[in-house]
């Protein structure tokens, strides 16, 4: 199953969970992103490798979701963001990440995309979604901050923000749930 969210500029974006056979849209994704939007989604300077990638393509349906915007670009299907959780190991919470192409940041994808991922996750009978960011990540701190996240400073390094949401608090306002692959 998949939604489509029209952009401020018109421009129409698919969302839908990731594919195996979207290796190829996802490699050329992560191999656009730049240096700063790639250390600001690992906390890190290293590049994914193609195992990863697969990894992150082919997931485990029953820990894990994850939806891929997309647009077509000279008739070929473009990835432009991606935005997962994975189930944590007590029951209900779940981790999430999200990251999008530079050209699509700061256009309201990351509200759109996170928000299809809450109302799926709290289909899917999670409860909390819990992610980290770096503390001078405004971008993200902001979007944590519209969608009802609570921040707290990592205890353990000032430089590491937590957001944390409670599923059971949050509605979905517009967003259907999405978690068949096509
Ligand atoms: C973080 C990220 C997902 C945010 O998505 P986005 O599409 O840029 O955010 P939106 O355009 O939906 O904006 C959400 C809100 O944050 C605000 N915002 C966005 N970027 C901002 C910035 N750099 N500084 C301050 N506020 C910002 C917007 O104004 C908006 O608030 P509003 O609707 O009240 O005006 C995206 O910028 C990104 O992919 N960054 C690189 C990777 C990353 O940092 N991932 C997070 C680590 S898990």
């Amino acid at each position: 199953m998949s939604e489509t969210w029209a952009a401020a500029d018109g421009t129409i974006i698919t969302i839908r969970p990731v594919c195996p056979e979207d290796l190829a849209i996802e490699r050329e994704f992560v191999r656009g992103l730049s240096a700063s939007t790639g250390y600001r989604r690992l906390m890190s300077a290293r590049r994914l490798s193609l195992e990863e990638l697969r990894h992150f393509t082919k997931i485990d349906q029953e820990r894990e979701l994850a939806l891929i915007a997309t647009t077509p670009v000279q008739g070929k299907e473009r990835q432009i963001g991606v935005a997962r959780y994975v189930r944590e190991s007590s029951p209900g919470d779940a981790e999430f990440a999200i990251v999008l192409s530079d050209d699509w940041q700061g256009r309201g994808l990351g509200s759109k995309l996170l928000s299809s991922l809450l109302a799926a996750a709290k289909n899917n009978g999670l409860r909390r979604l819990v992610g980290t960011t770096m503390s001078e990540n405004a971008g993200m701190l902001a979007l944590g901050r519209k969608l009802g996240f609570k921040l707290a400073r990592d205890p353990d390094s000032a430089t590491i923000t937590n957001l944390t949401i409670d599923l059971a608090g949050w509605s979905p306002k517009g967003a259907s749930s999405i978690d068949d692959c096509r």
